[in-house]
């Protein structure tokens, strides 16, 4: 072990090039079976460390964070969202924050855009079907799902991966409108039509993708009253955090006709799903996987460890959250 090098604590088990650079410029505390750390344990191992290096799926909490000693200088989230840290509580205490943007935005809205195929088109309940022998022969009215050419596309928020959806989105002839807090420019909006407010898009909006942060003044965006704004028969898709939608709500709308069809990458209380979803086959459903390609999660850590290495040396992060 080599002393000099700064200690990181990892707390899930990275992709093996992430490791090996990890290995190569650190003294790594890995989490080598990949267990999912409790809250004492999480504060307990990182009290060893000079950085951590984390994912969305531990909360650090302002207790959490207030409890760190001095030597934790650095968390690095290997995420692009960041609504896990207590930002307040490390800014408090001098910490500095950085996350993942840009590598994710490609893969995150290949899976929205699955999400929005496999609602629009049934593909769980035809998946199902088939591979429980219920598929008897094609059939004429089988498996009806919705056509997207021509069809309305409402984006609420407008980064770097609603702009990514919107792309796909055009070539399959879907209209785009979008809410974000400000306007893009012409070159970005690409012919989108804006909306200042979300209740003002969503009667438009035969199809819904929620792209936003998971902020606290996200949470519970799209409720009952919003559902109800929305064309009878839309589809929503949600690969952006699960506490934006209330789950209650979007499977009322669900079971009442008011949503044809729903494709979710993301839940409240992940991994937790609310065994009440699958009960729904024109529920498309995915376990959190917009970035899951070895592609992007080599570059998630690569750039985790670009903002460690940049930290160490004294130079500013590329990716600061603060
Ligand atoms: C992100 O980067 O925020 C993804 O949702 C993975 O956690």
């Amino acid at each position: 072990m080599n002393a000099e090098k700064p200690v990181v604590f990892v707390t899930r088990r990275l992709p093996q090039a992430v490791e090996e650079r990890l290995r190569r410029d650190y003294t790594p505390l890995l989490n080598t079976e990949d267990r999912q750390y409790t809250p004492e344990e999480l504060v307990e191992k990182a009290a060893r460390a000079d950085a951590i290096l984390t994912t969305a799926g531990e909360r650090w909490s302002a207790e959490m964070i207030a409890a760190l000693p001095a030597r934790v200088r650095i968390i690095a989230t290997y995420s692009v969202g960041f609504e896990h840290i207590d930002l307040d509580a490390c800014r408090a205490r001098g910490i500095v924050v950085t996350n993942t943007p840009d590598v994710l935005t490609e893969a995150t809205a290949d899976i929205a855009m699955l999400c929005l195929l496999g609602a629009a088109r049934l593909a769980y309940r035809a998946q199902r079907d088939l591979r429980e022998g219920r598929w008897r022969r094609w059939s004429p009215t089988g498996y009806l799902g919705l056509e997207l050419r021509g069809r309305n596309l409402g984006i609420v928020g407008m980064g770097r991966i609603g702009r990514a959806l919107a792309r796909r989105a055009r070539g399959f002839g879907l209209v785009i409108h979008y809410h974000n807090r400000n306007r893009l420019p012409a070159d970005l909006e690409q012919g989108a039509t804006y909306h200042e407010t979300l209740d003002e898009m969503l009667p438009l909006c035969h199809f819904l993708s929620l792209n936003c942060p998971g902020s606290p003044e996200n949470r519970g965006l799209l409720d009952a009253r919003r559902i109800a704004l929305l064309p009878r028969g839309a589809v929503v898709v949600n690969t952006a955090r699960g506490n934006l939608v209330d789950e209650t709500a979007l499977m009322q709308a669900l079971r009442s006709g008011q949503l044809f069809a729903v494709g979710l990458d993301v839940f409240a209380n992940e991994p937790d799903v609310d065994p009440a979803w699958f009960a729904f086959d024109n529920a498309y459903l995915l376990p959190h996987i917009g970035s899951a390609t070895v592609e992007t999660r080599n570059a998630m850590g690569f750039r985790c460890l670009d903002n460690l290495d940049a930290f160490f040396a004294g130079r500013p992060v590329p990716d600061p959250l603060l």
